[in-house]
């Protein structure tokens, strides 16, 4: 018996080292390798690859070690995958351990939430969203990949794509916001940044898309919570980031954590069967969330862990995150004839096909070299690339009487608060090996402009959110001293993102009531503002002549907003989130149904709250610069036509200002009726331009019928007949419009 065993594993040895040695990449198929080995893995070994383990990051900051058990569990194969296990050295032993000693030589591949750096922190994926300039968002995740792949990773979780309208959920901070084509636009540019042209190049990472789907839908923004959307609105709204993140090559799914109308993802057929797998034809693989397979049975969906397991691969997640449910669970089930081999077959396929498509066969150490890593890490050009996007995510909400920007002979500036000086806020969540040591904080953005001729005093104020006035009369004394006050506040940088959902919008702790203090001395008051989600921020903006939304900006967050407030850089950042007036006004978003009493001020049976105004306080796609620009002669290339052709539409945007400057020219259209209701507007097109000043251009966009179609009263996705309004403006609500007609 034992004699049989030997030869059979001899066998399957001889096989498979002229499989690896002379079958060269050219020669065959990925999918003909696949099936190969496919051939000669145990049962054991197919739920190995299904498996992914998380390494200890937590215990030694800037380390990640295995343990002996997992160590073990990699040499019997049994571990397709390692999450939070960074650093070229601590890859390269893990992955010596898998290609040395497992039997089939099956290389781990490594997964890390590289979600805004790795260890050059770049502005929160919000923020950079505001910066509404793909280009400069993809450039910031090609550098995240670059150095994240130096240190022996393969694989990001994210882009995170989640739609959210509702900014108590903390996690808005790791999205776009609120709108599925800027959404998407960022899903694109993110997917082609962290992949860059070619996955088996050295710095690719594989992109892994989340959270599949409906997450920020969450009933009351409250994490983890329920969702109970329409498939319409799930199609219309929240799956269009996710398809476009797939049109551009993403390689892996992550679901989410979240019911959707009574089926949570890691066991809804519909969505990672039906619609991923059959009809986007996806070949990438599904991961589950952290536990979340484990969590079928909390939902109430499974009876037990096997049940779980069950649900979930047969719905079709691929890879099993910490759960242990697969590692346990699934060899049971196939041998008990629960399930099909066929099923843990397919999706040991799909993860060993992106391990083919990395080149980890060819070159398991691909990204394990310690020398390569230290000339990678926090480069003058990846810091260079920090600031330039971090700048460009700014949004200058509120600016009277030209108070910005600030001249640098200014005799004594008072830099106040509790965000002013601080080093870890700015990194936001997600920091992940960003150290706060190299923040630029605003205060020494602001020192770094100004001469010897110049005072700057610093207080702090107050804490972020707490309720002690100690500081207010050292802070009221600062500003009675200075010429201008810069009042830097808002949330902690953890106030916001996973299990960060808050019930108020409003500034934490006394903030507002130091900003009310201050504003007495009679000085100018500039809020600067640092949060991971729209604050409702009424007083402020009733109040202070100038307002700079700077959002978790990263390392370089101090010297990109010294550069907007001494105008070194002139503002182009518009919000990707509309900002509620209250926090009773959310869910708010622009892209709203009309409703059929649609909210007005002075309409008292309309959609309204009868103590707020049904307007927020800054619409989204808001955002001012130094200088003005001006929209006229919206042009269309015909006013009627058919179903399946593009249209043209021409407007000229004329910088009237004192500044040279960019603008982001933004076009919305309306589908005045449908066989079901459309939203008011929606965002189509945008680009950004730079006019110097005096000067005009007419920004030319087409629309094509994909950007008229819906999901009708038939769930087809479609366009109908019928009159539409094209808009086109500096915001969401500042637009001029014309109407041209669909005809069959
Ligand atoms: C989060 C994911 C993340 C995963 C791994 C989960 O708690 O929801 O977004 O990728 O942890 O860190």
């Amino acid at each position: 018996m034992k004699q049989k065993f030997t030869s059979v594993f001899t066998l399957a040895f001889i096989v498979l080292s002229s499989f690896f040695t002379v079958i060269k990449p050219q020669d065959k198929t990925i999918e003909s390798k696949i099936d190969s080995l496919l051939s000669i893995m145990t049962l054991d070994e197919k739920i190995g690859q299904l498996t992914q383990l998380s390494a200890n990051s937590w215990e030694f900051p800037g380390k990640s070690v295995i343990s002996d058990e997992q160590k073990e569990a990699v040499k019997k194969g049994g571990v397709g995958s390692f999450l939070n296990l960074f650093g070229a050295e601590a890859t390269r032993q893990v992955q010596k351990i898998a290609i040395e000693q497992s039997r089939l030589k099956i290389p781990i591949i490594f997964g890390y939430d590289v979600i805004h750096g790795y260890k050059t922190t770049f502005p929160v994926p919000l923020a950079e969203a505001a910066s509404w300039d793909p280009e400069a968002v993809e450039k910031s995740s090609r550098i995240q990949a670059i150095e994240a792949s130096a240190a022996g990773i393969n694989w990001t979780f994210a882009p995170m794509v989640d739609i959210a309208r509702d900014a108590r959920w903390g996690r808005i901070v790791e999205g776009s916001g609120e709108d599925p084509y800027l959404g998407s636009v960022m899903a694109k540019a993110r997917v082609k940044g962290f992949q860059g042209n070619n996955l088996a190049d050295n710095t690719s990472l594989l992109a892994c898309v989340k959270h599949f789907a409906g997450y920020g839908a969450a009933e009351g923004g409250r994490d983890y919570n329920t969702v109970d959307i329409s498939e319409r609105t799930l199609r219309d709204i929240y799956l269009r980031p996710f398809k476009a993140a797939l049109d551009a090559g993403a390689g892996s799914f992550m679901c989410s954590f979240n019911e959707i109308s009574g089926v949570p993802s890691s066991a809804n057929k519909h969505l990672l069967t039906d619609i991923f797998r059959k009809e986007w034809k996806a070949d990438g693989f599904i991961l589950s969330d952290w536990n979340s397979i484990g969590e079928l049975v909390v939902h109430g969906i499974a009876a037990n862990t096997k049940e779980a397991a069950k649900l979930a691969i047969t719905a079709g997640v691929d890879m099993d995150m910490e759960s242990g449910c697969y590692k346990n669970d699934l060899k049971d089930l196939a041998v008990g004839k629960k399930i099909s081999e066929d099923v843990i077959n397919e999706s040991a396929r799909r993860i060993l096909r992106a391990k083919y498509k990395l080149g980890l066969f060819d070159n398991p150490y691909k990204n394990c070299n310690p020398e390569l890593e230290k000339t990678k890490i926090l480069t003058k050009e990846n810091i260079a690339a920090a600031l330039d996007v971090a700048k460009k995510s700014i949004v200058l909400l509120k600016n009277d009487k030209n108070t910005l920007p600030l001249i640098k002979d200014i005799k004594t500036i008072a830099v106040i608060g509790p965000l002013a000086a601080s080093k870890a806020d700015p990194l936001g969540s997600w920091e992940q090996q960003g150290d706060s040591n190299n923040t630029v904080t605003v205060l020494e953005g602001v020192k770094s402009k100004l001469g010897s001729g110049s005072k700057v005093i610093y207080s702090k104020g107050c804490e972020i959110d707490e309720t002690g006035k100690g500081g207010f009369a050292d802070a009221i004394n600062a500003a009675k001293e200075a010429d201008k006050i810069i009042l830097v506040i808002g949330e902690g940088g953890h106030m916001s993102g996973e299990a960060g959902s808050r019930s108020s919008l409003e500034l934490p702790g006394v903030q507002e009531e130091l900003a009310k203090a201050l504003y007495e001395t009679g000085k100018p008051v500039i809020a600067v503002l640092m949060n991971g989600r729209p604050l409702a921020i009424p007083w402020l903006s009733q109040n202070v002549p100038a307002i700079v939304e700077g959002w978790f900006l990263g390392h370089q967050a101090g010297a990109a907003i010294a550069d907007v407030l001494f105008g070194d850089y002139n503002p182009s950042g518009k919000l990707p989130v509309t900002f509620p007036i209250a926090t009773g006004q959310v869910p708010a978003y622009y892209n709203h149904k009309s409703t059929g009493r649609p909210g007005n001020d002075t309409v008292v049976f309309s959609s309204r709250y009868k103590d707020i105004t049904p307007n927020p306080l800054y619409p989204f796609g808001f955002g001012l610069s130094y200088t003005k620009f001006d929209y006229s002669n919206l042009t269309l290339s015909a006013n009627k036509i058919k179903i399946g052709e593009d249209i043209k539409v021409a407007v000229d945007v004329k910088n009237s200002g004192n500044y040279d400057g960019e603008e982001v020219v933004q076009l919305y259209v309306q589908d005045i009726a449908g066989s079901v209701t459309r939203p008011v507007k929606e965002l189509k097109r945008f680009k950004k331009v730079f006019l110097k000043k005096g000067e005009t251009k007419k920004m030319e966009f087409t629309l094509t019928d994909n950007d008229l179609a819906f999901y009708n009263i038939d769930m087809k996705f479609t366009v109908e007949p019928g009159m539409f309004k094209v808009f086109a403006g500096t915001n969401s609500e500042e637009l001029i419009s014309a109407d041209f007609e669909v005809t069959e």
